[in-house]
């Protein structure tokens, strides 16, 4: 006994000795932001709860006024969004240390997808499912804008969507909540890096808070009216798991949410943000979304629209400079108290401390190592793999006479290639929205689709070269260009899809076809009886019937970021067999939306097409999407097998031992997304069809086999009841392990016991 007692002694020493440690400094940091407040007058604490677009470059609608920079001087701003450049954000930091309290600003940018280097858009990005590689592409952008003077990204963007004419789908990670989830967490981990105040690290901001994706029609800003059973069980997941990551900040969100703006949401901001999760960073209002109570007809003015929002727990303004004009006076007029104002400038100072910008203003301000970060090769080198990640091989159908074989990959050695279509020799068209518009930077740096196949054919490839059309309107004057080098070819291969800024923000779509007369080019191509590759780049699901009907073989490549060319190459031509697998659900039609693939079953559901009577679908459109959410082809083929459960009942405290063997039965060595689904068969609340619970993303050898494993627990049997309670209900569930949501391999069932 008494060896052990000393060393057991010293332990608990060290350890009390850490934690004080962490608590002094955690400590140190509430009294040095006590002790900055104490010398705040009214109008400097105000000062810092308002944040201004720089005039340089605008995210929303402008707001010219006077002088920014005498109201940094004089305190009354705590933050900026939009500022470019070491030198800008050190000019305007320099102003902010002539103030009386000398109280750093914090610069703001939305930092999506990437600073300079620029990985795929967020959608197709979820559609790698690597999570690893995820975390990675938010860690270089971070490490990016942060060598540029950027310390906050508003980012992640983790609203769940389900509707494709939302042009913000682009910005996100699907229709899942698991997935979301997951994802979100690891962007917040990306960004925010081993802790804020790393000179690599940025405040992440989770985004936008809350259910902006459900806007009704898919019409951007529009009214979102949904049960809050159903905003806690598929729309709140992936925020609480930004909060778990340990999120520095929040957005809340333009829609109004059953008739309540977000803004003014204290149920959203106060009782389950600050609240139930405890989140201790700031919640800053989505642009101008103060003000924009008014046009909701939620308050009379400005006055009334900065009370409701400090009073809902917004604590910073972006942009509407409702709280720079009228706070002072709510104090005054005894509407606010002085407390909820310490409150939200507390959280804002506290962040500041923690990024040590007080320690140090220009920390983030270091041209040297802008300039090394921005042409770090190896960030290069990363996008390219993620981009290969992200594509989606959605056909590949065998060649007739070829022996089973698809058209993909083609090989290296092809005589002569026509490279067709509007998209080609794009450059900017691959980064999609929400790119970082870097001042005086061209965009020779992003490999276009032309310079990634010109890179990887051999020296005896011939590449032939037509755009054939535009993107929109009717012009088929290229046409017959098109069609002559198509005869010269061996292969054709035809990129096609929407413009950049046909997705994004306010780029809501009644029709999400394939714009202009594209597919009316591939008709013609397909009728010179070449084989046709389609590469299809978007910001949204699509709806391309004729193409997906019809070409042999078809890559959805969303908009993949600086290094497209590379990646797409790398997957046409087999140096990455592409792995990618839809985030969300491609519907056969928009007719069909919302269609997503975690539905109720409905009490007279619909099996198949055959029948359309006294069931629910519609009569004249069938029930089945075009693709399915988890849906994804690789060049090889993959066998599920040995499905075993370590038990078929479990308590509550209990879990079950999943484990199936996955095989490798193709030639080529891949990457295989095995999904496990369950379904709550009998439910207090009705349960979905299925739901996803886990995946694993595995590289299996051609011919090898690999064991997966996985754990049920409570958790991925619970659901929100009809009290908003977190239960697993006792009863039968089935278990669903599958290729995609639809493509379920290998049933089983177990029982949930008292
Ligand atoms: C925009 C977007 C938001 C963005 C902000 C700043 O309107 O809704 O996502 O972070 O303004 O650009």
């Amino acid at each position: 006994m008494k060896k052990i007692y000393l060393p057991a002694l010293f332990l608990i020493l060290v350890l009390t000795n850490q934690i004080y440690r962490v608590n002094a400094q955690q400590k140190s940091i509430a009294q040095k932001v006590d002790s900055v407040l104490r010398l705040m007058t009214l109008e400097e604490k105000i000062g810092q709860l308002n944040q201004y677009n720089d005039d340089n470059e605008a995210t929303g609608p402008v707001t010219l006024d006077n002088d920014k920079i005498s109201q940094i001087r004089n305190g009354q701003v705590g933050s900026l969004l939009n500022t470019k450049g070491t030198d800008r954000v050190r000019s305007f930091q320099k102003v902010a240390m002539e103030s009386h309290l000398k109280i750093p600003l914090i610069f703001g940018q939305d930092v999506i997808h990437g600073y300079k280097t620029t990985f795929p858009i967020p959608l197709a990005e979820a559609c790698s499912w690597d999570l690893d590689a995820i975390t990675l592409s938010a860690r270089i952008s971070a490490t990016e804008a942060s060598a540029s003077g950027i310390n906050w990204t508003f980012a992640p963007m983790v609203d769940i969507a389900r509707d494709p004419r939302w042009g913000r789908v682009m910005e996100g990670a699907g229709e899942d909540p698991y997935l979301g989830s997951k994802i979100a967490f690891a962007r917040v981990k990306g960004f925010q890096g081993n802790k804020l105040g790393d000179t690599n690290s940025v405040m992440a901001c989770a985004k936008h808070f809350a259910a902006y994706g459900a806007a009704i029609g898919g019409r951007d800003y529009n009214s979102v009216d949904m049960s809050d059973r159903l905003l806690w069980e598929v729309y709140l997941p992936p925020f609480k798991a930004t909060v778990d990551a340990g999120v520095a900040t929040f957005m809340n969100s333009f829609n109004d949410i059953n008739g309540v703006p977000s803004t003014a949401n204290s149920y959203l901001q106060r009782d389950i943000l600050k609240g139930k999760w405890g989140f201790k960073g700031f919640v800053v209002s989505d642009w101008g979304s103060i003000g924009e109570m008014i046009n909701h007809g939620n308050v009379k003015d400005g006055y009334e629209a900065a009370w409701s929002a400090i009073t809902a727990g917004c604590d910073m303004d972006m942009e509407s400079r409702n709280y720079k004009n009228n706070l002072v006076q709510l104090v005054k007029d005894k509407k606010v108290p002085i407390t909820l104002i310490d409150d939200a400038v507390k959280r804002i100072l506290q962040k500041k401390f923690e990024m040590g910008l007080f320690d140090d203003p220009y920390k983030f301000c270091n041209a040297e190592r802008e300039q090394i970060e921005l042409n770090d090769p190896e960030h290069a080198k990363a996008a390219r793999l993620i981009a290969s990640k992200s594509i989606v091989l959605l056909k590949n159908d065998p060649l007739p006479g070829g022996a089973g074989v698809g058209l993909l990959p083609l090989s290296k050695n092809i005589k002569t290639i026509a490279f067709i279509g509007p998209l080609v020799k794009a450059l900017k068209q691959n980064k999609g929205f929400w790119d970082v518009e870097i001042p005086g930077l061209d965009s020779n740096f992003i490999v276009s689709q032309w310079e990634g196949i010109k890179n990887k054919v051999g020296t005896g490839t011939k590449l032939l070269y037509a755009k054939g059309c535009g993107i929109e309107g009717d012009n088929k004057d290229g046409f017959a260009e098109a069609i002559e080098i198509a005869k010269q070819a061996d292969v054709i291969i035809l990129s096609i899809g929407e413009r950049r800024d046909m997705s994004g923000e306010a780029k809501s779509r009644s029709n999400i076809n394939i714009p202009g007369v594209q597919e009316e080019l591939l008709k013609v191509l397909l009728a010179t009886g070449k084989p046709v590759v389609v590469l299809i780049n978007a910001g949204r699901p699509l709806v391309f019937n004729y193409t997906a009907d019809n070409a042999p073989a078809i890559v959805y490549t969303w908009w993949l970021g600086s290094e497209a060319g590379n990646a797409i190459a790398d997957v046409l031509f087999g140096d990455y067999n592409p792995s990618g697998k839809l985030a969300i659900t491609f519907p056969l039609s928009v007719g069909q939306i919302p269609i997503y693939y975690s539905h109720f079953n409905t009490g007279r559901p619909a099996y198949s097409d055959d029948n359309h009577n006294y069931n629910s679908s519609y009569n004249d459109l069938s029930i089945f999407p075009k693709y399915d959410f988890g849906y994804g082809l690789s060049y090889t083929t993959f066998e599920y097998s040995n499905l075993q459960l370590s038990n078929k009942k479990m308590k509550a405290n209990g879990q079950i031992e999943v484990s199936l063997n996955v095989t490798n039965t193709g030639k080529f060595d891949g990457e295989e997304i095995v999904q496990l689904y369950i379904r709550d068969k009998v439910g207090s609340i009705c349960r979905p069809v299925n739901e996803l619970k886990d995946f694993q993303k595995i590289k299996i050898n051609a011919g090898e086999t690999k064991i997966i494993k996985f754990n049920i627990d409570k958790e991925k049997l619970s659901f929100y009841n009809q009290k908003l309670q977190w239960v697993a209900e006792p009863g039968e569930f089935e278990l669903n392990i599958g290729a995609s949501s639809k493509d379920i391999r290998l049933k089983d069932n177990f029982e949930l016991v008292k």
